[in-house]
């Protein structure tokens, strides 16, 4: 029976060690959360990174064991492989550079050799699992180059690749120093999808400006072969969401932190500690709100859990001083003895505390500078049972080409942002619940199986054009 192989960097599981014992827990991130509901389906198998460096064989092979039991295969790097290939090229080069930061990219030899030396690592483990009939369906930004090696191991295998990220104008990815090879690892691919058709045009005129070659409806042509490109705006598990946001313990979570909060009404802000998610210009527009509107002191508090995310890369480790000494200031500055204006969590929640805390807010505030989609997004969407509740989302989220009910912000503006979250406290019940209701509707229709089937249809056809093309 042909399977599909699933590769990413990351896997959905990530091994943690706490002194003496390593323990297995759900990875953060969209990519993770998002596919976690298919990979178990049929026998298929999810290839990728357990994000911990392995001290010696028995270790390794009581992970694999462990992984291998819930349909995920291994690839161990290390820590010379972490530094240079994860922290350096694919997070001090490629993603600045795919989310417009240019200003905090780094242009390493030294990184891009150990980018060449994973891809390759990743092609041999692929090759290893893969039959074949199997389908392998490469994902994201640190495994660009993956598409093409597997190819030219395996010229007729059939071959996704999709990008969970932005991709940005071709003037970005002139500034790359290796933007040929990165563009041609890609087309090993039959079909490249993205989250929305911005992404996909950029690509189609960095591919047409750099490598001269031309594409009709999606179609591209390259000397070899036929390669779809195509956009799918990627969902959610909905109705996980929505179970959990139902469920028991989140109803016993939410009453608690009800409790504890008294009346006070709530805005909610989750996300990966990272600078391209807007958290310290989000800060800022809460304090003008506060500022602004001195009748909301006392009333509203912000709850913003930021999940640690990449510390080691310095830009991380500078957020994470900034939005410190931010809440800090806000805190110090507006607080009283039976009300804080920040309630900060640097950690990560389990799933049903985070159903609680959808279900508490009456604002959930996502204004990403720049995000390849944000499912954060569609996940306040589905918990809303009684579809009260505003949504304040930023236009350069991907979600805002679908979720138009949203009340739409540039996250730059902080002033703007501030009259958002007041206009969206103010929001009479009526329009709050029509609103939600036709973005409940759109979420619940494209969830992340529909993704994927959009996804595996389009990749057959694909394939079966370059026959009837051979
Ligand atoms: N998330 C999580 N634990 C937390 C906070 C967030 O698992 O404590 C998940 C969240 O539910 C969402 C994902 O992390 O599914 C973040 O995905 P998103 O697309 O919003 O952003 P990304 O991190 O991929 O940039
Ligand atoms: C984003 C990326 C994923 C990545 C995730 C978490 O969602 O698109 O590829 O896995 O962030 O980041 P991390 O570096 O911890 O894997």
């Amino acid at each position: 029976m042909s399977r599909t192989i699933i590769v990413s960097n990351r896997l959905p599981t990530k091994v943690i060690r706490t002194e003496n014992t390593l323990t297995f827990q759900p990875s953060e991130g969209g990519l993770a959360t998002g596919l976690g509901s298919i990979y178990r389906q049929d026998s298929n198998v999810w290839v990728g990174w357990p994000g911990l460096f392995v001290e010696d064989e028995a270790e390794e092979k009581h992970v694999q064991e462990e992984l291998l039991n819930d349909s995920m295969v291994p690839v161990f790097l290390t820590e010379a492989e972490i530094r240079d290939f994860y922290e350096g090229f694919s997070n001090s080069t490629l993603w600045p550079t795919f989310h417009y930061f240019t200003q905090y990219a780094t242009y390493e030899q030294e990184h891009w050799d150990a980018y060449v030396a994973v891809n390759e690592k990743f092609c041999r483990a692929v090759l290893e699992q893969a039959g074949p009939d199997d389908t392998i369906w490469v994902h994201d930004y640190q495994l660009l180059l993956l598409p093409e090696l597997l190819r030219r191991a395996r010229p007729d295998c059939t071959i996704g690749f999709f990008l969970h990220i932005p991709f940005p104008s071709q003037e970005l990815i002139r500034v790359l120093p290796w933007r040929m090879e990165l563009l041609q690892g890609l087309l090993g691919a039959d079909l490249i999808g993205f989250h929305t058709y911005g992404y996909m045009r950029h690509f189609l005129s960095a591919v047409s400006q750099l490598l001269g070659l031309n594409s009709q409806n999606g179609q591209l042509e390259t000397p070899t072969r036929t390669v779809l490109v195509d956009a799918f705006p990627m969902g959610i598990d909905y109705e996980r969401y929505a179970k959990a946001a139902a469920s028991e313990a989140a109803l016993t979570h939410e009453g608690e932190y009800r409790e504890a909060l008294r009346n006070t009404r709530v805005i909610l802000s989750i996300d990966r500690l990272d600078y391209t998610k807007g958290i310290a210009q989000r800060l800022r527009a809460f304090e003008v709100l506060l500022q602004r509107y001195p009748e909301w002191r006392d009333k509203v508090s912000l709850i913003m859990v930021v999940v640690p995310s990449r510390d080691q890369v310095a830009q991380y480790a500078s957020l994470k001083e900034e939005i410190d000494e931010l809440v800090g200031r806000i805190n110090a500055q507006f607080s009283t003895i039976s009300w804080t204006p920040i309630h900060y969590f640097y950690r990560s929640f389990p799933l049903e505390e985070l159903a609680a805390l959808y279900r508490l807010a009456e604002v959930a505030l996502v204004t990403p500078m720049r995000d390849g989609m944000n499912l954060v997004a569609k996940e306040f969407v589905a918990s809303k049972a009684d579809q009260r509740g505003v949504l304040i989302l930023s236009e350069r989220a991907g979600a805002a080409r679908e979720l138009s009910d949203a009340i739409i912000i540039n996250p730059t503006d902080v002033g703007q942002l501030a009259e958002s979250m007041h206009d969206a406290l103010v929001m009479p019940e009526e329009e709050q619940i029509a609103r939600m209701a036709a973005m409940q509707a759109l979420v619940k229709q494209y969830d992340v199986f529909s993704w994927t089937k959009l996804f595996m249809d389009r990749l057959s056809y694909a394939k079966i054009k370059q026959l009837t093309l051979a």
